[in-house]
């Protein structure tokens, strides 16, 4: 049975951009733990354009389920980290003018930073977690620095518009979580998923662990509510 960690960063999204003290992702964390997903997922972002360092800490505080942090490898942030002690840190590529996360970090460029900048958080107890394309290198590097868990980003696979392309990169993470599971690292999975393309991963790709998820359940929460959207959405995932 695979897991499902929501991502709540869209309801804050949608307080920010009113400045508003609603939706609270604190309650909408509550709520989706009692729906029964396996863990929350938060991306504070340097630019903070939607969760804030209040949220987290808020929502470490009431959660009984793990806390996924995603954030990118800077310092500020890994302070923030160290002090909210989720239960997992997402490393992820970050740029100021993207819509959202683009493709998955080069942890084999990055090799040197990485590995001392995962040190202070592995020492206290936190996963981490690299999230990277389906490349085996990168999987092989990401193993080499001292990583506990994949994310394998899906977003080219989620954005491919033929099927030929859509098989090809189902293809690439298929190998990916394959590798990743000989390596003996927790195989997650996220990015741009939707509840048809991951139903369709699921059964190409049975090894994924995780899948972490949040657009597309906020925003089908918005016709029929979070509960319906996390429960059909779970349904696929387990
Ligand atoms: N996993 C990671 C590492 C992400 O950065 C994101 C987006 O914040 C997600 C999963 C969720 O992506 P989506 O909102 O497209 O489901």
């Amino acid at each position: 049975m695979a897991k499902l960690g929501v991502n709540i960063d869209h309801i804050a999204t949608l307080r920010e951009v009113r400045k508003t003290r609603y939706p609270d992702p604190v309650e909408a964390a509550k709520i989706i733990e009692n729906l029964g997903a396996s863990s929350i997922v938060c991306h504070l972002r340097e630019d903070r354009r939607h969760i804030q360092d209040n949220d987290i800490f808020h929502i470490k505080k009431v959660l009984n389920i793990p806390l996924n942090l995603e954030m990118a490898a800077r310092e500020e942030i890994r302070t923030i980290a160290l002090n909210v002690r989720p239960d997992t840190v997402t490393l992820v590529p970050e740029r100021r003018q993207e819509l959202t996360t683009e493709g998955g970090l080069n942890v084999i460029h990055d090799q040197t930073h990485l590995r001392k900048f995962i040190k202070p958080l592995r020492e206290v107890g936190i996963h981490v977690s690299m999230f990277i394309e389906p490349d085996l290198d990168q999987i092989q590097a990401s193993q080499d620095i001292g990583a506990d868990v994949i994310e394998i980003h899906t977003g080219t696979y989620a954005q491919s518009l033929t099927r030929v392309d859509q098989e090809r990169e189902l293809d690439k993470i298929v190998q990916a979580a394959e590798y990743t599971y000989s390596c003996g690292l927790f195989i997650a999975a996220g990015h741009g998923l939707h509840y048809e393309n991951t139903s369709v991963l699921k059964q190409k790709c049975p090894l994924i662990e995780e899948y972490n998820i949040g657009h597309a359940i906020i925003a089908r929460a918005v016709f029929l509510g979070l509960e319906r959207a996390v429960k059909d959405m779970k349904e696929i995932v387990r």
